[in-house]
């Protein structure tokens, strides 16, 4: 398959979650266009793919604009391919009812917001990324990491992402291109 994969990050652990799917699709003979949407070129159109995956971080509650802005305008196209949204949060590494109501709200949000239904949804954990953190983002994230029980050390970064969890859910929704010369 032709997938093009568009990703947006506020702190970057999107563009790393980016970078696994990009390898990942390549691994299984897919040709993958990997765009992040601070960068999108104006002539970017998703019809010309057979497939779309579509990455963004929530922050609160709220994904990138440039991502909602991209998706808004092309809803209609990628309403009729094989598309696959994963959504970037730290309420995905929570069990409880809120987190789960929750990051489902701003799922819900985003398909409402720009009339896209991806055929296929991902929930991944996202990150602590202390390092990137200005003063203020840095007291936030230390009282919610504080919330959900979960200990940082100052100054560094925590990944909570399930990379083998990631990894099925690309392989299920790109299986190995057979067509692909050995
Ligand atoms: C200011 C801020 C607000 C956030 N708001 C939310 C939120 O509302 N819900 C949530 O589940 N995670 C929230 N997060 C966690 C991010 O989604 C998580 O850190 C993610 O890994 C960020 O991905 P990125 O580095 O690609 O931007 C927030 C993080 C920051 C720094």
């Amino acid at each position: 398959m032709n997938v093009l994969l568009l990703f947006g990050t506020t702190e970057g652990h999107t563009r790393k979650i980016a970078q696994f799917v990009f390898q990942r699709l390549e691994h299984a003979d897919h040709a993958v266009k990997m765009v992040e949407a601070m960068m999108l070129p104006a002539s970017l159109d998703p019809a010309a793919y057979d497939a779309v995956i579509i990455a963004a971080s929530v922050h609160v509650g709220h994904y990138q604009p440039r991502v909602v802005d991209f998706v808004r305008k092309h809803h209609v196209a990628l309403n009729k391919m094989k598309s696959a949204f994963i959504s970037v949060s730290l309420a995905a590494a929570g069990q409880d009812d809120d987190d789960v109501q929750g990051i489902a709200r701003c799922v819900e949000a985003f398909s409402r917001d720009t009339g896209w239904t991806p055929t296929q949804l991902h929930h991944a954990a996202g990150a602590f990324r202390f390092t990137q953190y200005d003063f203020f983002k840095t007291w936030a994230m230390k009282y919610i990491a504080w919330h959900k029980n979960v200990r940082v050390v100052a100054g560094q970064d925590l990944e909570l992402t399930d990379w083998p969890a990631l990894g099925q859910f690309i392989d299920s929704f790109a299986p190995q291109n057979a067509m692909a010369k050995v």
